[in-house]
């Protein structure tokens, strides 16, 4: 992987690093694609050279994805949001009760907008222990025969992640915005799966959904069509313009996730990523506190805080005198977070261990 930049570590959580060689090549393609006479931008996007471009990056996600011809791929915007409102208005009928799952932020303001569409039962709640663990199946009292159970597989702001899916006997929609294809995902788990690019697949404004195909039939019919999953299949993702250079990076970036070994490798690298940080960590705990239980701690944002308010504030001067970006706490929760998606290079997390453990020991 290419790591040699004079651009900054960034340790955003979202916009976020992107890969390098998919900004070289976005470079060339938003003034230029495909030797079109036309950058990717200014493409018709019913005209054959974006054509192709959905056409492959439809295939690279199935490719990377590993996912199973059963299950429809779809592009859409509104963010990760719209997801919460759209999937209840979709499969939480008259008179049905959805199981959620809450383990933070995310997940409930999830919960807030499919309660305003229906019935909603709590079949867990992290609130009890401030949201610093992802409940085992056995602590998810989920009712049956319910539409289904939404849960969201990494908590960004928390640091908490669900070492495996959840089982469940009504189908699964999980969000998975700041994990998905940091790991193999197991599709005999879920019937839903949707994410906003802007973490690990690419910039804001396109929110990847991959949807079994069984689920279309259970969408309203009276939603409005962009609010309704199945005409947006009907419709290839083209219901309106989409946002094109949005699916055009995407697919750039799952290219990229191919030249790099597949979703195997990039997990066997995000292991090793996390290792090296939450290791630091767990040898200064006098001196920093992780905010995840050990065994839900997430590969993709690690929030920590040092002794004090004064020492985490200036943790963030040195290191961004260090050349490092976007490493504060969600409001949420405070103190620092390093967020270390797909594209963040290993080295920079190598880079980041040595400072973590010097600002530990001169402070
Ligand atoms: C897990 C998770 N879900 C949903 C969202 C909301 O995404 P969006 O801003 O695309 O609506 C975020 C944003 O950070 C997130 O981390």
């Amino acid at each position: 992987m290419t790591t040699t930049t004079d651009r900054k570590l960034n340790f955003s959580a979202g916009p976020a690093t992107l890969p390098e060689p998919v900004l070289h090549q976005a470079q060339i393609d938003i003034w230029d694609i495909a030797q079109s006479g036309i950058g990717v931008c200014e493409h018709s996007h019913r005209g054959p050279v974006f054509g192709k471009v959905v056409e492959e990056t439809i295939s690279n996600c199935r490719l990377i994805g590993n996912i199973p011809d059963d299950f429809e791929i779809l592009f859409m915007q509104g963010g990760a949001t719209l997801q919460f409102a759209m999937l209840a208005m979709n499969f939480l009928g008259n008179g049905e009760t959805a199981n959620y799952v809450d383990t933070g932020v995310w997940a409930t303001k999830a919960i807030k907008e499919a309660k305003k569409i229906g019935n909603v039962h709590l079949a867990y709640d992290g609130s009890e222990s401030n949201y610093d663990h992802c409940p085992t199946d056995d602590a998810i009292q989920a009712i049956d025969n319910a539409a289904y159970l939404h849960y969201c597989s990494n908590n960004t702001i928390y640091g908490t992640r669900f070492s495996r899916p959840i089982t469940s006997v009504s189908p699964v929609i999980c969000d998975m915005s700041s994990d998905i294809f940091s790991r193999e995902i197991d599709w005999k788990s879920f019937d839903m799966v949707y994410a906003g690019a802007q973490k690990n697949l690419g910039p804001a404004g396109v929110v990847l959904v991959v949807i079994r195909k069984s689920m279309l039939e259970k969408c309203v019919d009276t939603l409005p069509l962009m609010l309704n999953y199945k005409a947006i299949t009907q419709k290839g993702s083209m219901l309106n313009t989409p946002p094109t250079f949005g699916i055009y990076l995407m697919g750039e970036v799952f290219k990229w996730l191919l030249s790099e070994g597949g979703l195997q490798s990039i997990e066997e690298r995000n292991e090793r990523k996390a290792g090296m940080i939450y290791n630091v960590l767990d040898s200064c705990s006098d001196f920093y506190t992780t905010f995840a239980q050990v065994e839900s701690r997430s590969r993709m944002n690690i929030s920590f805080k040092t002794k004090s308010a004064e020492l985490d504030a200036l943790f963030l001067e040195e290191s961004a005198r260090m050349g490092m970006s976007g490493l504060k706490g969600h409001r949420n929760l405070g103190g620092l977070r390093a967020s270390i998606y797909n594209a963040f290079p290993e080295e920079g997390c190598a880079r980041f261990a040595e400072f973590l453990d010097s600002f530990a020991s001169t402070h």
